[in-house]
């Protein structure tokens, strides 16, 4: 009798697969992630094994190599934060929280790609066309020549972006809405988000148009989180941010074709986003001249030098109003937390 093929759990959040479900994933702490794997029959996988390989042609590390070329998006915060802009043929992956801008910094750097004559598929999973032209009248780039479609049918998403030669770049939004027919799970599961990009990857390096996947971050881990498409992409960038503040920060998390230490910042307005060049004057904007508690720190941002305010609270003193430092545990100011503090107050 054939033995049957043992179950495996996959992990939503990071993509460790597990033999048996345990509550917690031991690879990255986050609870109740597991997922039941489909599993291939073993008849399958040995008549895979069975086919013989071709040999593949080796190369010499010598030869002649050019820079990539890059496909400039028009946004210089975005491009800054890709290390000069879209390579051909790459993949790149953009996640974050729900609601924190994902598919408004996509929309407004397709139609700019758009505007400048590049050919740009935007295929949204989430959104109807209508949704898109609404959020496009918003932004007011309702002008620019982009190709939308809403589809969550991956198999079909690459018979047209096949079919059109000139495609220069493809926005996926999200790929935890994606489905892929021959994979039996739902979509937003890891093994229908990781088939999914697989085969959206694999058309992108055969057509050489620049892929752009969207990627929800959840705490609870319900959706595939990105981190299970990290190794499978050539740079992952995260929009982070607080929903309540207007400032958003676009940062590398790996790229394969820049550094990692360079930052987008932008502003949230409500015609999109906006594109913050000095972040210095956005930090020190509230500095009122030189008030004790507050002092300036000079960072550095990947090539780009970050100035930015540091303020404590502060209470006012008696006697001559002058500022004068002092420790919590002082003989006038209470009894000392601890022995050295004692001694101290007392010496
Ligand atoms: N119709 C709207 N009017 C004003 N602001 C909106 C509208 N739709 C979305 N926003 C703002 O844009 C933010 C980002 O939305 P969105 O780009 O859809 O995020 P994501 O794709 O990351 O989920 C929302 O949190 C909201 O503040
Ligand atoms: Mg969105």
């Amino acid at each position: 009798m054939a033995k049957k093929p043992a179950r495996q759990y996959g992990c939503t959040a990071c993509g460790t697969v597990h033999a048996k479900w345990v509550g917690q994933c031991d690879a990255c702490q986050e609870w109740n992630t597991l997922e039941e794997l489909p599993v291939e029959p073993l008849a399958a996988s040995s008549a895979a094994r069975s086919v013989p390989g071709r040999r593949v042609k080796l190369e010499a590390l010598q030869g002649v190599v050019q820079p990539p070329p890059r496909v400039r998006s028009g946004i210089a915060e975005l491009d800054r934060a890709l290390g000069g802009g879209l390579v051909p043929a790459s993949v790149v992956l953009v996640g974050g929280d729900p609601g924190i801008g994902k598919s408004t910094l996509l929309l407004q750097a397709a139609s700019r790609l758009a505007e400048q004559g590049e050919r740009v598929l935007y295929i949204s999973g989430e959104e109807a066309v209508d949704q898109i032209r609404l959020r496009a009248r918003r932004l007011g780039v309702e002008g620019a020549k982009l190709e939308l479609a809403a589809s969550i049918n991956v198999a079909d998403i690459i018979a047209t972006a096949e079919a059109e030669a000139d495609v220069r770049v493809v926005v996926i939004d999200s790929i935890q809405t994606m489905w892929l027919e021959t994979v039996e799970s739902a979509p937003g599961t890891v093994s229908q988000v990781r088939a999914c990009a697989f085969e959206l990857i694999r058309a992108a390096k055969r057509r050489g148009f620049c892929l752009i996947l969207v990627g929800h971050v959840t705490k609870e881990g319900a959706l595939a989180g990105p981190r299970v498409l990290e190794h499978m992409v050539d740079a992952v960038m995260y929009f982070e941010g607080d929903r309540g503040h207007q400032f958003r920060i676009l940062r590398a998390a790996k790229n394969r074709y820049g550094a990692t230490d360079e930052i987008g910042v932008f502003a949230m307005t409500d015609r999109g986003l906006e594109e913050v060049s000095n972040p210095s004057a956005l930090f020190l904007a509230e500095r009122r001249g030189n008030i004790a508690g507050s002092a300036v720190f000079a960072g550095l941002e990947g090539s780009r030098p970050v100035l930015l305010e540091v303020q404590a609270l502060l209470s006012p003193k008696g006697g001559d109003g002058a500022p004068r430092r002092a420790w919590w545990g002082g003989i006038a100011g209470g009894w000392p937390c601890c022995w050295p503090c004692w001694k101290h107050a007392a010496g």
